[in-house]
């Protein structure tokens, strides 16, 4: 099949390439024109596990073509997908800025066999809503299908080669067939359901998630008050296929471009239609104070921080992306710059990014060696694998006090009781002193 994609962000250029890659011939459109000649070069601007090597090969295979004019792009295409950026708007709601002029530029193109498809993440209604800005322009009836998208960053190559299922939302049902076809040679459960259901679903979904996660930092804060271990806990809890294992690993709250800002605007949809949704609040509060978590723990330690060097270690918001959208080391960072800490940090990957936003409010080290060297304390921001592999008895050797606030739980018990002498303070498990 023949297929636009206009975006090339994370969501956009993850499922372009992976079109491309099961046979469709796609052509990613984007206004930046830097970005697109770098993609040209089979350089992926985002750093996400196995994308460059789909990129460069399906462009070596003639399957895929990045450009910045419109009409090479969707001249002659039979799906449009629009992946381009939904952030989050003043007032919690998503800003469709971007969506609605994807869609008035593409409304020239558009022939009454053309299928487009939303994969943006849109609040519900918002299908429609685009359906009737293209027919008042075109005076044509349009075909819309609404496929959110569910893949992680890191994993999102993974996550749409071999995705959990595939949710397909439209009031036509030739069109809905022609998407589930286009997706057919992955062979992944196709749910096909109203336009409005498919829209609720993605954030039904990480609201979910979210919530998930808020209330296993909750448990993991009480797990700490009775003297259990939330790891423990949470093992014992996803054996229930019920609840299942996964997101329920405690730590310093959820970040990254879509949680908070999908709970957020869920939120804003349940107000203005006149509903509360109290526990969507507690989530958002819940994740907000435990971003400060591991400042309050090392506040009661020291008593101040005034003057403490802290070594923060993992700057991005997850480990394999250099992503620092919400990332809980922004807020983590801040805070310790207001008690008076100085803060250097490691990363490996998303110090440049983190540099733009943070800037010299902190110190920036090369490796975790630098950053720990004589520090009166680390913090475990980040579970990356660098950091998880560590040999902790090397790590605390040059510190000035071998402290460590884990926010991730990166070691064991018995990697931790190798040290002679440490003092080491997870979430939601008890600390261990030697
Ligand atoms: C998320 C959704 O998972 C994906 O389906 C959606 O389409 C986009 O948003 P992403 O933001 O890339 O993906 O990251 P994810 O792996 O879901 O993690 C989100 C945040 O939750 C991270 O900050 C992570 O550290 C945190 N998290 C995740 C936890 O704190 N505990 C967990 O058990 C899992």
């Amino acid at each position: 099949m023949k297929i636009a994609v206009l975006g090339t962000g994370y969501v956009g250029l993850s499922t372009g390439v992976c079109l491309s890659q099961i046979g469709h011939q796609v052509t990613c459109l984007d206004i930046n024109e830097r970005k697109i000649n770098q993609l040209r070069q089979g350089i992926s601007p985002i750093y996400e596990p196995n994308l460059e090597e789909l990129l460069t090969s399906n462009m070596a295979a003639g399957r895929l073509q990045f450009t910045t004019s419109q009409p090479e792009a969707l001249a002659d295409a039979e799906i449009i997908i629009i992946a381009v950026g939904t952030p989050q708007g003043d007032d919690g709601a998503a800003d469709l800025t971007y969506l609605v002029q994807a869609a008035k530029e593409i409304t020239s193109y558009i022939t009454q066999e053309t299928i487009i498809v939303i994969k943006s993440t849109v609040p519900v209604g918002t299908n429609a809503v685009v359906k009737k800005l293209i027919e008042d322009r075109t005076g044509t009836t349009v075909k819309m299908v609404s496929n959110p998208e569910f893949l992680r960053q890191g994993s999102a190559i993974e996550d749409t080669m071999k995705a959990d299922r595939i949710i397909i939302g439209s009031e036509n049902e030739l069109a809905a067939r022609k998407i589930e076809e286009m997706y057919q040679p992955l062979n992944v459960p196709v749910i096909v359901t109203s336009t409005k259901s498919a829209e609720m679903i993605k954030y039904a979904s990480n609201a979910f998630l979210a919530t998930k996660i808020s209330y296993i930092n909750e448990m993991a804060n009480l797990c700490e008050a009775v003297g259990a271990n939330v790891a423990d806990v949470a093992r014992g809890m996803g054996k229930d296929k019920r609840i299942g294992e996964a997101f329920l690993n405690a730590g310093i709250g959820y970040g990254g471009s879509c949680f908070p800002k999908d709970v957020k605007a869920l939120l804003h949809t349940a107000e203005v239609n006149g509903v509360e949704f109290p526990l969507l609040k507690e989530t958002i509060a819940i994740n907000e104070r435990q971003r400060e978590w591991l400042v309050a723990k090392a506040l009661k330690r020291f008593g101040h921080l005034s003057g403490k060097k802290i070594a923060m270690l993992g700057l991005a918001f997850k480990p394999e992306t250099d992503d620092m959208r919400e990332a809980p080391s922004i807020p983590i960072s801040a805070a310790l710059s207001k008690w008076g800490a100085e803060v250097i940090a490691y990363d490996p990957v998303a110090t440049e990014n983190a540099k733009k936003l943070l800037g010299d409010s902190i110190k920036y080290a090369g490796s975790i060696a630098e950053a720990v060297y004589e520090a009166d304390a680390v913090f475990i921001v980040t579970e990356w694998n660098e950091i998880k592999n560590q040999d902790l008895v090397e790590m605390i050797r040059n510190m000035k006090e071998p402290i460590i606030f884990d926010g991730r739980n990166c070691f064991s018990e018995d990697e931790i009781r190798a040290c002679s002498a440490i003092e080491y303070y997870p979430i939601g498990k008890p600390s261990i002193i030697i």
